[in-house]
């Protein structure tokens, strides 16, 4: 009975996820610009098919001209053909994609010249991670205009920040640097994917004062990312995976304090600040 249930639950969840579809006002329907980023998916499986050099570098353009605070340009990007990924860490780029990108929040670049700044880590790790996340999502977006794939990722093939740790010692990255998301590039292999459930507007918007989303609302959220994620993923399913974002999640946390409060620049260790355990 149990069982009944839950498969009926999965079926009507799936059925929303498939009713799902962008909310194009009509008058708008044929703007190009909206119909890229509306129709941007994730894409996690690639064609052998190599992406021309002149439209990569349009792509990588289109980060470097991302907007960002007071034009700091608190950003890495390290740039991956397939050979490159394979000597770097040993196997191929995720997903057979054809070009990665690391996306590196980093500070350490305009400090060179701007020596008088404040430690404050923190702050700066949150403006570049902001800076950084423009530059991606700006690749992203010209990605898909050209007719090119992509997907970021954070924990895939210890590809993100939660592997940022493995990242930068593999590139041998200073201080005031933190590997935030890779950005696999290719062309599309099957069929376009699905959109995954989103939140309505309703929903993620306030007017004024914070209001909670209800509970209920976030309970058919959850059902319906399970039912599509074991749908669409054979051989695991969305308790397994949560399980092991939950766990590198953890242990990310411990890493990431070490690269964001690094050494005091000509301190010694007890200028570093104080954890709290
Ligand atoms: C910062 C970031 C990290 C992500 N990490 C992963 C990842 O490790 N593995 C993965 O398969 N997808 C990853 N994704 C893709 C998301 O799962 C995806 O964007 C989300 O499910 C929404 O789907 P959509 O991009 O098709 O709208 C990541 C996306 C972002 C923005």
């Amino acid at each position: 009975m149990k069982k009944k249930q839950g498969l009926v639950k999965s079926i009507k969840s799936l059925n929303k996820i498939l009713r799902g579809k962008p909310q194009v006002p009509v008058s708008l329907a044929d703007n190009q610009l909206l119909q890229v980023i509306y129709n941007r998916r994730s894409v996690r499986s690639f064609k052998a098919e190599p992406i021309p050099e002149d439209v990569f570098n349009a792509i990588l353009e289109a980060g470097r001209l991302a907007p960002c605070g007071v034009n700091l340009q608190s950003w890495t990007f390290a740039i991956f053909n397939n050979d490159l990924w394979l000597q770097t860490f040993g196997r191929p780029i995720p997903f057979r994609g054809d070009r990665a990108v690391i996306i590196i929040a980093d500070s350490s670049r305009y400090r060179q010249v701007l020596e008088e700044f404040p430690y404050c880590p923190l702050t700066e790790y949150t403006i570049a991670v902001m800076n950084a996340s423009m530059a991606a999502m700006n690749m992203n977006i010209a990605a898909e205009a050209l007719g090119v794939s992509s997907v970021m990722l954070s924990e895939t093939g210890r590809s993100g920040i939660l592997d940022a740790k493995y990242l930068k010692e593999k590139l041998n990255l200073p201080d005031a640097t933190v590997p935030l998301t890779t950005i696999v590039f290719g062309y599309a292999r099957g069929l376009h994917p699905q959109m995954p459930p989103k939140l309505g507007m309703q929903d993620i918007t306030i007017h004024g004062r914070y209001q909670a989303t209800d509970r209920a609302t976030m309970e058919d959220w959850l059902a319906q990312m399970i039912a599509g994620y074991n749908a669409s993923h054979l051989g695991t399913n969305f308790q397994e995976q949560l399980e092991t974002y939950q766990n590198k999640i953890g242990y990310a946390e411990d890493d990431l304090k070490e690269m964001v409060f690094y050494r005091k620049p000509g301190s010694s260790a007890d200028g570093q600040p104080k954890r709290k355990e």
